[in-house]
């Protein structure tokens, strides 16, 4: 777990900033995360979750990298016992005042976990586990975390997770004409969390389709579903999202085009469901 990443950082500097940086914005997480553009990424990442939800509504389910909690809490209003995990305590509160508010405290659980040491939750317990937004992306080893997961979800258990993409990530470093960036992200797949304040800035892990295909291989997962999130450029859309008709239309096209192997490579994440093999 100490070991240091590939530019030489070590693991603890990378998780101490990336939990100052998560604390810091927590309060205002939802605020950044709102308006039609994220109301469709969101409606795509849960359409990949939905049909792993288990089918015995007393199989219980982990929401890791929980945030504010978007994906544990539609879990919980669901009916599944739900765990919500995060490493920034912020985070984790947050989640916990909507679990209140919403009336759910009898079937939530809140642990404070980084994704590479689950230690504090049972073994072959999960029967789904989704980690959305990067979480495996900003662990500082995702194949240890892998086994991580591996470790709490029950044989033929599901994991939903989203990543981040490394041939987009090209364009991050392209535009400002960063050529050591591009080098170093081409040679490790790592890039840099560029906050404004040094203490907050830490090495994210992005992967290619081939990649993710590897990792879950080697961890034995077996992969059920994997699609670009999004293969079209939601930001250069979003003028047009404000009209559900046209939103309508935009989740429409993407869905024709997300699960084409040759457009995955222009996806800003990739998202993906495996099976735990039993
Ligand atoms: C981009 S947010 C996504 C939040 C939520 N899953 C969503 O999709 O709305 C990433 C979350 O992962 C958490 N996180 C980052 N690194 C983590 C780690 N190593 N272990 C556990 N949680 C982590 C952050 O604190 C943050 O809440």
């Amino acid at each position: 777990v100490g070991r240091p990443n590939k530019r030489g950082k070590s693991a603890s500097n990378d998780r101490e900033a990336n939990r100052a940086y998560h604390d810091r914005v927590a309060g205002r997480y939802d605020q950044i995360y709102q308006g039609p553009r994220w109301d469709v990424w969101y409606e795509l990442s849960y359409a990949g979750v939905k049909p792993y939800l288990p089918v015995n509504l007393r199989d219980p389910v982990l929401d890791l990298g929980c945030g504010t909690g978007y994906f544990g809490l539609k879990m919980a209003r669901s009916g599944y016992d739900t765990t919500f995990s995060d490493l920034s305590i912020g985070m984790l509160e947050a989640a916990r005042r909507k679990v209140e508010e919403q009336g759910l405290t009898e079937r939530a659980q809140f642990l404070q976990a980084d994704i590479m040491d689950l230690s504090a939750l049972p073994e072959n317990h999960f029967a789904l586990a989704v980690a959305q937004g990067d979480v495996l992306s900003f662990a500082t080893h995702p194949p240890h975390a892998l086994k991580e997961i591996r470790r709490v979800l029950q044989p033929g258990g599901v994991l939903v997770a989203s990543v981040d993409q490394t041939y987009a990530a090209l364009e991050h470093y392209a535009e400002k004409g960063d050529l050591d960036g591009l080098d170093d992200l081409i040679r490790t797949q790592e890039m840099q969390w560029l906050a404004r304040d040094q203490r907050e800035r830490f090495t994210v892990r992005t992967f290619t389709p081939n990649a993710i295909r590897d990792f879950l291989e080697k961890a034995g997962f077996e992969l059920l579903d994997l699609f670009g999130k999004t293969v079209l450029n939601l930001k250069t859309l979003e003028p047009v999202l404000d009209d559900p008709a046209s939103r309508r239309k935009v989740i429409a096209l993407e869905k024709k085009l997300h699960r084409r192997s040759d457009a995955l490579g222009l996806a800003s994440h990739l998202q993906f469901a495996a099976r735990l093999r039993p």
